[in-house]
C-alpha cells in the first residue's frame, strides 16, 4: 500500500444568527464604520446569544452538518479535536461536551490552546494519527465564542472579534492528497503581547480582577501587527518554497482572518492576486480558531480536486504557521 495521507474529506461551518455591525459598536466605544473598515477590513460580526451557551453550541451544529454532508454516524467518529481559546469550561476540555451532545460514543478527545494558530495546530495533529495508520476518522473543529472575553469598553479589542467556526473530517488517502506538509512555530516571548491576564493560575478569579476587567483579551495590536505581517508571509514563503511551489501553482491561500491588511501584505509576498485568497473577514471579524474552516466551508464549493491549497495562520503565544494541503475531492 502507499504512503497514508490525511485528506479532509468533508467540511462545515456554522455562524449565529445574530450580527453586530460596526455601527452597533458605536453604541459601546468611540469608534466608527469608517475607522474599522479602513484598518481592518471588517464591517460586522456574528454574535451568539442566550444564556447557558458556550462555544461547543457552535462546535455541535457544525459538526451535525458535517456528518449529514458525509453521510457517517458520529459513532464512526475515532477522535474529535478541539482549537479552541474560549472552551466551556477550564475544564475538561470541550471535546468531551461535544462528543457526548453528537452522540460519538467510540471517539475520544482533547482541546488544543493555541490561540488563533489553533486550528492548524490541530489539523497537523490530527493528521499524524490517519498518516500512522491508527484511525480512519478524525474530527478537528475550530470555534471561539470570543464575545465571551470581549471588553466593550475596550475599542482596540472589542470591533475585531466575532463568534463562529467550523469543522474538517480528516481520512485515509493513498492517491497522494490531503495534508502533505507543515510549518509551525511558537514564540512564548510574544505572550506579553496578547494575552488574558486573568482566570488562569497565575491570576486565579477574584473580585479585584473582575473589577480591573482582567478576564478579557489583553492585546497590544501595533506589536502583535507587525509580528503577523512578517511571520506569517515567511511560513508561507518557506513552505512554497520546500514543496517547490510557485506563485503559479498555488491555487488557493487560506489566511487567518485577523486584519485585511495582514491578509494583503501574506498574498503579496507570496506574490499571489486576490481572486486565489479566501477572505471573509468583513462577515465575521477574527473568529479565532474559527477563520480557516469557516473559509474552508464557504470556498468549498471552488475547490478542485488536486489544488495545492495553503492555510496559514498567526496568532497569540505567540503561535504561527502554514499547512500545505492538495485538495481531496
Ligand atoms: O488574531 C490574532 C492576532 N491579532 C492580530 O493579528 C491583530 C493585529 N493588530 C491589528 O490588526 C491592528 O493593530 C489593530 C486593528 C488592532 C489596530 O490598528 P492599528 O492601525 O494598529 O491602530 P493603532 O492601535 O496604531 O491606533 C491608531 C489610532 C490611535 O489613535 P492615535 O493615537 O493615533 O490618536 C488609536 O487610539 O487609532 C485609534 N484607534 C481607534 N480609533 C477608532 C484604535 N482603535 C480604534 C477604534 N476606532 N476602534
Amino acid at each position: 500500500m502507499g504512503k497514508i495521507n490525511a485528506a479532509i474529506t468533508a467540511v462545515n461551518g456554522w455562524v449565529p444568527d445574530y450580527v453586530m455591525t460596526n455601527q452597533e459598536l458605536e453604541k459601546y466605544v468611540d469608534t466608527n464604520d469608517e475607522w474599522i473598515q479602513t484598518r481592518t477590513g471588517i464591517k460586522e460580526r456574528r454574535v451568539l446569544k442566550g444564556e447557558g451557551k458556550g462555544v461547543s453550541d457552535i462546535m455541535v451544529p457544525a459538526v451535525l452538518g458535517l456528518l449529514k454532508k458525509r453521510g457517517i454516524g458520529a459513532d464512526e467518529i475515532d477522535l474529535i479535536i478541539c482549537a479552541t481559546t474560549t472552551p466551556d469550561m477550564v475544564f475538561p476540555a470541550t471535546a468531551n461536551v461535544v462528543a457526548d451532545k453528537i452522540g460519538a460514543t467510540n471517539a475520544w478527545g482533547y482541546d488544543v490552546s493555541a490561540a488563533c494558530s489553533g486550528f492548524l495546530f490541530s489539523l497537523a495533529t490530527g493528521a499524524q494519527f490517519i498518516e500512522t495508520g491508527k484511525y480512519k476518522k478524525v474530527l478537528v473543529i475550530g470555534a471561539d465564542k470570543m464575545s465571551s472575553i470581549l471588553n466593550l469598553q475596550d475599542r482596540a479589542t472589542c470591533i475585531i472579534f466575532g463568534d463562529g467556526g467550523g469543522c474538517v473530517l480528516l481520512e485515509p488517502n493513498t492517491e497522494g492528497l490531503g495534508v502533505i506538509d507543515s510549518v509551525l512555530k511558537s514564540d512564548g516571548s510574544g505572550r506579553a503581547y496578547l494575552h488574558q491576564k486573568a482566570g488562569g493560575s497565575i491570576k486565579p478569579a477574584s473580585h479585584e480582577t473582575v473589577d480591573a476587567r482582567e478576564h478579557f483579551v489583553y492585546q497590544e495590536g501595533k506589536t502583535v501587527f507587525k509580528f503577523a505581517v512578517t511571520n506569517m508571509a515567511q511560513a508561507c514563503v518557506d513552505i512554497m518554497e520546500r514543496n517547490y511551489l510557485t506563485a503559479e501553482t498555488v491555487n488557493w491561500l487560506v489566511p487567518h482572518q485577523a486584519n485585511r491588511r495582514i491578509i494583503d501584505a501574506t498574498s503579496e509576498r507570496m506574490g499571489i492576486g486576490e481572486e486565489k485568497v479566501t477572505i471573509n473577514i468583513q462577515k465575521y471579524g477574527n473568529t479565532t480558531n474559527g477563520t480557516l474552516p469557516l473559509c474552508l466551508w464557504e470556498w468549498e464549493d471552488k475547490f478542485k480536486k488536486g489544488d495545492n491549497i495553503i492555510l496559514a495562520a498567526f496568532g497569540g503565544g505567540f503561535t504561527w504557521g502554514a499547512i500545505y494541503i492538495k485538495w481531496a475531492y
